[in-house]
C-alpha cells in the first residue's frame, strides 16, 4: 500500500489569512516533498450541506472559491487529485454501512460535534445528518486508504472517531480499512490581529484574502502591540505583540532584527507594521495572480475538477468493492 495523503475542507465561508499561511502552505510543501504516492484533496460540499442543507447556493458558489484558492497557492493537479465530495457516491454508501458501527451517544459526546452544535443552535433538534457527518468524514478518510490525514487541531476528535470505525470494522469483517493518523498544522488556526486565540468572520478580526491593499493596511495598523510602549524609544515585549507574531507566520527573513529592535526600543510600531504590510502584500501577489488567470480561465479550472472527480470516483469505488466483499454483500460479483 502506498503513502497516501487524504484531507479536505467544507466550501462555506470566506477564506482568510489564517487558511492562506496555515493549512494550504503546508499541504504544498507536502505535495512538494515528493513523499506520497497518492495525495488527495477534497471540497466537502456533502459535509458543508450538513448545516448548510437551506443555503445550497452558498455551498455551490464556494466550491469553485475553494477550488481556485487551491490552484492559487500551488496545489498541482498533476500531484493532487481535487475533488469534489458529492461526486464521488461511493462515500454515502460507505457512511451507511459504517453509521452502524457507532452509537448515537458517541457522536453525542464528541467535542468537535457538540461545540459546533451550540454554535449552530442545534441543541433542539440536531439534523441527524449532521449529527452523522463524523461517520461520513470516516467514509472519506478510508475510501482511499487515507493513512496520513493534515487537519487543524479542531479535527482531531473526527480522526480519533474515524481509527474507532476502522478498529471496529476491521474486527468485525476482517482486516480491510486502514488506521489514519491525523498531522496538525500547527498554523492552521492563526490568532486575530486583535489577539484573539482565532481569526474568524463571526470575530470581525480577520484579513480576507480578497481584501484590498487598503483593506489589509487599515486592518494591519489597528494590530494590538504591546500596551505598555507608548512612544517609539520605549522598550518592548515583541512576544505579546500581535504585528511580530503576524512577522513570523509570514516568515519574515529579518525576524531576529524585528525581535531585538522592538526589545531595544529602536523600533516604532508604524514601520514596523508598514513592513508586515508590505510582507503581506507581497506574499499574496503571486496568489492573486494565479487566481486572476484561473478566474480568466474557467475552462482549465472546470477540467481540473472533472478529472479530479473521475480519478477519485474510480479509487473510492475500487475500495468500496473490496469493503462489501469482506462485508458479504458482493452478490453478483
Ligand atoms: N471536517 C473538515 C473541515 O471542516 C472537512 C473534511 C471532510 C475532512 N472530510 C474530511 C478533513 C476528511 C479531513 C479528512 O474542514
Amino acid at each position: 500500500m502506498g503513502k497516501i495523503i487524504l484531507t479536505g475542507d467544507r466550501p462555506t465561508g470566506k477564506l482568510h489569512l489564517g487558511h492562506f499561511v496555515g493549512s494550504l502552505r503546508n499541504r504544498v510543501k507536502l505535495q512538494n516533498s515528493n513523499e506520497f504516492d497518492e495525495i488527495y484533496l477534497m471540497i466537502a460540499d456533502s459535509q458543508a450541506l450538513t448545516d448548510n442543507f437551506d443555503n445550497p447556493k452558498k455551498v455551490r458558489d464556494n466550491v469553485l472559491e475553494v477550488a481556485l484558492f487551491y490552484l492559487a497557492c500551488g496545489i498541482d493537479p498533476k500531484k493532487t487529485t481535487i475533488f469534489i465530495q458529492s461526486q464521488v457516491p461511493a462515500l454515502t454508501e460507505l457512511t451507511f454501512y459504517y453509521m452502524n458501527l457507532v452509537s448515537v451517544a458517541r457522536l453525542h459526546r464528541n467535542p468537535t460535534v457538540k461545540q459546533e452544535v451550540k454554535l449552530r443552535g442545534f441543541e433542539e433538534s440536531i439534523p441527524s445528518g449532521f449529527l452523522n457527518y463524523p461517520v461520513s468524514q470516516a467514509a472519506d478518510i478510508t475510501a482511499f486508504e487515507g493513512e496520513i490525514v493534515p487537519v487543524g487541531e479542531d479535527q482531531l476528535p473526527l480522526i480519533e472517531q474515524c481509527r474507532e470505525i476502522v478498529r471496529k470494522f476491521n474486527n468485525i469483517y476482517g482486516e480491510t480499512l486502514r488506521e489514519p493518523e491525523a498531522i496538525v498544522s500547527k498554523n492552521k488556526r492563526i490568532k486575530g490581529l486583535d489577539g484573539n486565540e482565532k481569526m474568524g468572520k463571526s470575530l470581525g478580526n480577520a484579513i480576507y484574502l480578497a481584501d484590498s491593499d487598503e483593506e489589509i493596511t487599515k486592518k494591519v495598523m489597528g494590530a494590538i502591540t504591546d500596551p505598555k510602549k507608548l512612544k517609539k524609544e520605549d522598550p518592548a515585549d515583541p512576544n505579546v505583540c500581535m504585528v511580530y507574531y503576524y512577522h513570523k507566520l509570514f516568515e519574515n527573513e529579518n525576524i531576529k532584527v524585528v525581535h531585538d529592535e522592538c526589545e531595544n526600543g529602536t523600533r516604532g510600531c508604524v514601520a514596523c507594521k508598514k513592513e508586515l504590510i508590505n510582507k503581506i502584500i507581497e506574499s499574496l501577489s503571486e496568489y492573486r495572480k494565479n487566481k486572476n488567470y484561473y478566474e480568466q480561465n474557467p475552462e482549465i479550472v472546470d477540467e481540473i475538477l472533472k478529472d479530479g472527480c473521475n480519478k477519485a470516483k474510480n479509487k473510492a469505488m475500487e475500495m468500496t468493492k473490496k469493503i462489501k466483499q469482506n462485508m458479504k454483500i458482493d452478490y453478483f460479483e
